[in-house]
């Protein structure tokens, strides 16, 4: 039976992954290998709960003892790597934890690859979810392809930068058969409602001020989550070993420009008086070192592999501000607890 090790699942993305995995491949055994941080949530995947394929397993990948007893438990054939500290924030504020989940964790995962595969790479597969982060910021013009030199500029981006490097670095030194892809911003449900699309739908909700850093004429390219799910599924069985593809949603807007679509979308969907939400946009100190711009050319996974996104952004956004007004509860759980005095402190006037 083909097993693979998914880390992080219990995450925004690796939660999709998850879900995409146990239910396409029953045939399939799925391990979900996740210290449950912050940001990891069992609720993402409780639908999952019976699933005879599917496995949780709690646990932390800077720990290497933890990793290898884990691994020769399952022998898994295949890791799919997501688990990070991933916001860039928090990044800021300690990038010592960037180091040790971000760049060790991810030593630690291919040296317990390494051990438990040994020679014998036939029919195996180390998978590396990376960010397009690592190629820095662009101007006005142009995108991100896989040969953009990296450039990373927070200390998160530094730190996946640095795991994409041992990762190519064991390929090259070592044979591990490794693939990875960079991909954009996603959103989605459950996605923390510490990155924009989910505090900004919040705040909404709460009629609390919406935070947009410096002018808010900073770019991003938005990807729906289940996307990046069904090209991390072709990458993982068609990518080749040794490669690197971008991911991208081919959908770039200005921060202000999206929040006001939300806005917009919700005093709809709450039947709110149009132009309720806009009013709550408050301009706030700007991110240190922010990024101007990402955007990606995605055209070496669609002329290769014929991976495009599925999705508009309307009918995404849309179904994702849904989603967050059906959960209500999910993201009252959420937000209770250590996220106030986050909250507090990142956003203190
Ligand atoms: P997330 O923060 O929502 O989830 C991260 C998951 O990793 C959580 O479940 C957490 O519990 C787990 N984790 C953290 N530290 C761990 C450790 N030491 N051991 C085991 N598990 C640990 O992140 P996400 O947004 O779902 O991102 C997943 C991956 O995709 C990350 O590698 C990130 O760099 C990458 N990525 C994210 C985006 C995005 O827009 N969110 C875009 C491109 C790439
Ligand atoms: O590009 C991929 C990356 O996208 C991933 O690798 C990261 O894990 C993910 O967090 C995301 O990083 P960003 O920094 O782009 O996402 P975030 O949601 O934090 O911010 C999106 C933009 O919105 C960015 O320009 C900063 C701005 N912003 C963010 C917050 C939280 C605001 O203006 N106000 C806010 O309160």
């Amino acid at each position: 039976m083909h097993t693979i090790l998914i880390t992080g699942g219990a995450g925004f993305i690796g939660s999709h992954v998850v879900r995409l995995f146990v239910t396409k491949y029953p045939q399939y055994r799925i391990v979900n290998l996740d210290a449950l941080t912050y940001a990891g949530n069992l609720e993402n995947l409780s639908d999952l709960d019976t699933a005879p394929n599917y496995f949780f397993e709690k646990g932390d990948i800077t720990n290497p003892t933890q990793l290898a007893e884990i691994m020769q438990r399952f022998q898994p054939d295949g890791i799919i790597h997501l688990a990070a500290e991933s916001h860039v924030d928090r990044s800021i504020s300690n990038p010592l934890a960037f180091v040790e989940t971000n760049v060790l964790g991810t030593v630690n995962l291919l040296n317990a690859a390494r051990h438990i595969w040994g020679e014998n790479l036939d029919g195996k597969r180390f998978y590396h979810v990376s960010t397009d982060e690592v190629y820095g910021s662009l101007g006005e013009e142009g995108y991100f392809t896989e040969e953009t030199r990296y450039d990373p500029r927070s200390p998160y981006s530094a730190s996946k930068a640095a795991s994409d490097h041992f990762v190519r670095a064991y390929f090259h030194t070592f044979h591990l058969p490794v693939v990875i892809s960079n991909c954009s911003n996603n959103y989605g449900p459950n996605h923390f409602p510490e990155k924009l699309i989910p505090l900004i739908i919040n705040n909404i909700r709460q009629l609390k001020p919406l935070p947009i850093y410096g002018d808010g004429l900073y770019t991003r390219d938005w990807l729906w989550v289940k996307d990046h799910a069904l090209a991390i599924d072709t990458i993982y069985h068609r990518g080749r070993s040794g490669e690197t593809y971008n991911i991208g949603g081919n959908n770039e807007w200005t921060n202000i420009d999206l929040v006001t679509t939300l806005c917009d979308m919700l005093d709809e969907l709450l039947g709110r008086t149009p132009g309720t939400s806009r009013q709550l946009i408050t301009f706030v100190k700007d991110r240190p070192g922010h990024d101007r711009r990402y955007a990606i050319d995605a055209s070496k996974l669609q002329n290769e592999l014929g991976w495009k996104p599925t999705v508009t952004a309307e009918t995404g956004f849309r179904e994702t501000v849904q989603w967050y007004l059906d959960n209500e509860a999910w993201l009252e759980d959420v937000i209770s607890g250590a996220y106030q005095t986050y909250y507090s402190g990142q956003y203190a006037p």
